[in-house]
């Protein structure tokens, strides 16, 4: 059930996700091999942190699993300034260039990735399929982009 002290809480955790997310260095003064290593290590905690929300909603520890979403949405927010121009190839980067031939559709999959996140949190206590609703609106996201953006690994 959504209390009020429960979606103050929420408020108040995002609040906090958004204002560490803004006080992160500037990704301007990075180096191409800095950003292609921080995109990669950003996508590497974001599975780590899906499989912990796996784990805590199908264990019903529902706050865990929403303050886990919440830092998912913040990281693909931030992801999306990881992919300037120069850096289309090189330090292993399994990017495709059909990101940068299609960079508002890849955005906007990355908007979307992020707003599901939210909607994950607002949802999941409640849904009558939890492993659905995680299908849905987390797992989906990464096959959706990978296949389209991600060279086969
Ligand atoms: C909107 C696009 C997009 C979404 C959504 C997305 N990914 Fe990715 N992912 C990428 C791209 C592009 C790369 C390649 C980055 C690179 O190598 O520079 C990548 C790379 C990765 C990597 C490899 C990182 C490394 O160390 O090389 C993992 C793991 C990964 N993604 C997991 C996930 C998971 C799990 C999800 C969903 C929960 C997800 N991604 C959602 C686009 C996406």
């Amino acid at each position: 059930m959504f209390t009020k002290y429960n979606i103050l809480k929420f408020k108040y955790i995002l609040f906090i996700s958004i204002f560490v997310t803004l006080s992160l260095p500037a990704n301007s003064e990075l180096s191409v091999e800095e950003i292609i290593k921080a995109r990669k290590a950003l996508f590497s905690k974001n599975y780590s942190i899906a499989k912990k929300v796996q784990t805590f909603s199908s264990k019903g520890e529902f706050e865990k699993a929403k303050s886990l979403m919440i830092e998912m949405s913040e990281n693909y927010k931030t992801l999306i300034e990881y992919f300037p121009d120069n850096t289309k190839e090189g330090f292993k980067t399994e990017a495709l260039p059909s990101i940068w031939e299609n960079k508002d559709e890849f955005n906007d999959l990355m908007k979307k990735s992020s707003n599901d996140m939210i909607k994950l949190a607002s949802i999941i206590e409640n849904t009558d399929d939890v492993k659905a609703s995680l299908g849905e609106l987390m797992w989906g996201n990464c096959k959706a982009c990978h296949s389209k953006f991600r060279a086969p690994h």
